[in-house]
């Protein structure tokens, strides 16, 4: 008796190292219209994040992230990889049959870059589910989305503390982003079959952001030089960037230096982390419509 007790016990531990759990809630879920829209969207950015994160493993051994200075960061990307793996599980499971990896390319080519990026990705998702949440009518999606923000928000943190900048990311609320916001953002790296359910929301064309004063963190008044292409957006002089904050959108003038698809904005107040900025010129208090996201990108504030 005890013997076969101890061998369950260890056949248990062996079950649940690597487990994927399935609520019995998504099998009545029965999505419709919005519903799947959106879980639809939050399976294929589940899918890029586990790409994403398998890729890193095999691209980097361990002996990669210790010469980069990030000592035993491969045990945590191990555990991302299972928590994407029981993410994209549960969503796939919900949304139903139909859907195929893509082809995932990333800018990638060092440990540092994979931190990085992957520091973005994770603060897209996590804005993904936040606004997602907002507009789903089904309870127990609402739910699961909400056990998989906290997730991506450790993650997003523990990556965070890797690259030495600001652990909290946002200062009191995290950033909503809507279905379109997020889609744009993961857009450039997704390559879907076409017999995929298809994305169905708003492709917003991208821009570039970087600092071009001050350092990490930054404070407000530092420049950044925002790029668009200007042979596929055209912003007029009402355009400002909005950065998108906790639970406010934070517009602020944008200096456009001729017609070239180049300007500048300065860093307003109250903005941390990573902010995700949009070029607008939406004056409204509640989410940037869809058509008035004239281009989006992001930068990387602290
Ligand atoms: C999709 O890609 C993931 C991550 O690389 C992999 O684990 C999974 O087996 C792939 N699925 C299919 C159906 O090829
Ligand atoms: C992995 O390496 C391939 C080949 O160099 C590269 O194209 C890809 O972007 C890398 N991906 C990640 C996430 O490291
Ligand atoms: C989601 O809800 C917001 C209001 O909170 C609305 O502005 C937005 O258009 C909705 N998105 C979709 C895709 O319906
Ligand atoms: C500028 O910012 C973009 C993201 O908006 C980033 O991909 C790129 O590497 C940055 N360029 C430099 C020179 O830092
Ligand atoms: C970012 O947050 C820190 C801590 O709350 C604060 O000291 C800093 O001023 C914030 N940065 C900006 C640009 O608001």
């Amino acid at each position: 008796m005890k013997t076969s007790a101890a061998i369950a016990l260890t056949l248990a531990g062996f079950a649940t190292a690597n487990p994927i759990v399935r609520s019995s809630k998504w099998k009545r879920a029965g999505l419709q219209g919005l519903d799947f829209e959106i879980i639809n969207l939050a399976r294929n950015l589940e899918s890029l994040e586990l790409n994403y994160w398998n890729q890193g493993l095999k691209n980097f051994t361990d002996e990669d992230f210790n010469n980069a200075g990030y000592q035993g960061f491969r045990t945590y990307l191990e555990l991302f990889r299972d928590q994407e793996i029981a993410h994209f599980t549960v969503l796939n499971e919900a949304a139903g049959e139909g859907f195929e990896n893509c082809t995932y390319t990333f800018p990638v080519n060092t440990p540092y870059d994979l931190l990085a990026v992957g520091q973005v990705i994770t603060t897209v998702g996590e804005g993904a589910f936040i606004g997602g949440v907002a507009n789903l009518t089904d309870s127990p999606s609402r739910q699961t989305g909400a056990e998989i923000i906290g997730n991506e928000a450790r993650q997003n943190s523990l990556l965070r503390q890797f690259l030495g900048l600001d652990y909290f990311n946002a200062v009191n609320f995290d950033t909503p982003l809507t279905a379109s916001q997020a889609y744009s953002l993961a857009k450039p790296f997704l390559n879907c079959p076409s017999s995929n359910p298809p994305i169905k929301f708003h492709s917003i064309p991208p821009l570039t952001a970087n600092f071009t004063s001050g350092s990490t963190p930054h404070n407000a008044g530092d420049e950044i030089t925002v790029n668009w292409d200007s042979s596929k957006v055209y912003l007029g002089q009402d355009v400002h960037i909005t950065f998108l904050a906790d639970m406010y959108s934070i517009p602020a003038p944008l200096t456009q230096s001729g017609n070239d698809g180049q300007g500048t904005v300065n860093l307003p107040k109250g903005i941390n982390g990573t902010s995700i900025i949009v070029a607008t010129n939406f004056n409204g208090g509640g989410p940037i419509p869809d058509e008035q996201n004239f281009a989006i990108g992001y930068v990387v504030v602290a």
